[in-house]
């Protein structure tokens, strides 16, 4: 395959709902900078999320609620320079929309327009379909994101699978069908188990996109540095690696720094020479300085 594939035509909400008419599986991945982008550009994605997971897998906290928005900004920016073809959803951080729908609102205008995403996204049910309707009223497309919503992971009991019971599973499903009523185009179903799922998938009108949730919804989400192995900490249940990046990265770095430490490098060829003449003239001129002449 070509490193540079050539550039496809850009997609649109109307091909997520037409992909999913046609059961043709969505692919949804995060990026946080402009190198993720270029790479998730070229493998041809459906829509990329700048998640607030940035806050875990490039900002070094223990949890996306410490993220600010403008954090989050700086990182969709970066995003939207490398990217042409994908949809780009911006993800709202915790504590920047739940208050109020002007809140809500003032934020998400931030990030159609300083960072030009397509979409923005929210977590919960609960009050937060209000904000999303808030949101679709002033013209902004919306993620919603049921199951397990790391913003909420404290309230929830920790990072763990949601609608496990009965009673639990119609809380979730009540969620996302609030979302979708209050006019969300994407829904976001994370860590629910797969019967959960393929209810909610016999009543969702629009795109629902699953990560830990199963094989049934319309499509998938994973986490960039998860999938490809970029950190060396633990991933969800759900995280399938299909490259060992990081290995590859240490490999690389203790090989440069193996030869520095052996002056194997710089060779010849990674350096500048002077034209033919100017070295003899220098060690004049230097000569001349040493004399006083
Ligand atoms: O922040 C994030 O990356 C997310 C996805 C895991 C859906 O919300």
């Amino acid at each position: 395959m070509s490193a540079h594939p050539a550039p496809r035509r850009r997609v649109t909400l109307l091909d997520l709902a037409e992909k999913k008419r046609a059961g043709e599986p969505l692919v949804m991945v995060t990026a946080y900078d402009h190198p993720s982008a270029r790479i998730v550009e070229d493998a041809g994605v459906d829509l990329v999320l700048v998640g607030d997971s940035a806050a875990m897998t490039v900002l070094g906290y223990d949890s996306t609620v410490p993220v600010t928005i403008d954090e989050m900004l700086m990182l969709t920016k970066a995003v939207r320079r490398g990217l042409s073809a994908p949809l780009l959803v911006g993800d709202l951080p915790f504590g920047s929309y739940e208050a109020s729908d002007e809140l809500a609102l003032a934020t998400a205008q931030r990030f159609v327009k300083e960072a030009g995403v397509d979409l923005v996204k929210i977590e919960r049910g609960g009050t937060t379909v209000d904000r999303a309707r808030a949101l679709v009223a002033a013209g902004m497309p919306v993620v919603g994101h049921v199951g397990l919503t790391p913003q909420s992971a404290a309230a929830l009991g920790g990072y763990r699978a949601q609608g496990r019971s009965a009673e639990a599973a119609l809380a979730v499903i009540d969620d996302a069908l609030a979302l979708e009523r209050a006019g969300c185009s994407l829904l976001v179903v994370e860590a629910v188990p797969s019967e959960v799922t393929a209810a909610l998938m016999q009543q969702m009108r629009i795109p629902v996109i699953g990560i830990g949730a199963g094989a049934d919804a319309d499509g998938q989400v994973l986490v960039f540095h998860d999938l490809l192995g970029v950190h060396d900490g633990p991933t969800a249940r759900f995280v399938k690696r299909y490259a060992d990046v990081r290995a590859v990265a240490v490999d690389g770095v203790s090989a440069y720094a193996k030869e520095v430490r052996a002056r194997a490098y710089p060779g010849p060829e990674h350096g500048y020479r002077m034209p033919g003449g100017e070295p003899a003239r220098l060690a004049a001129l230097l000569a001349a300085r040493h004399t006083g002449s």
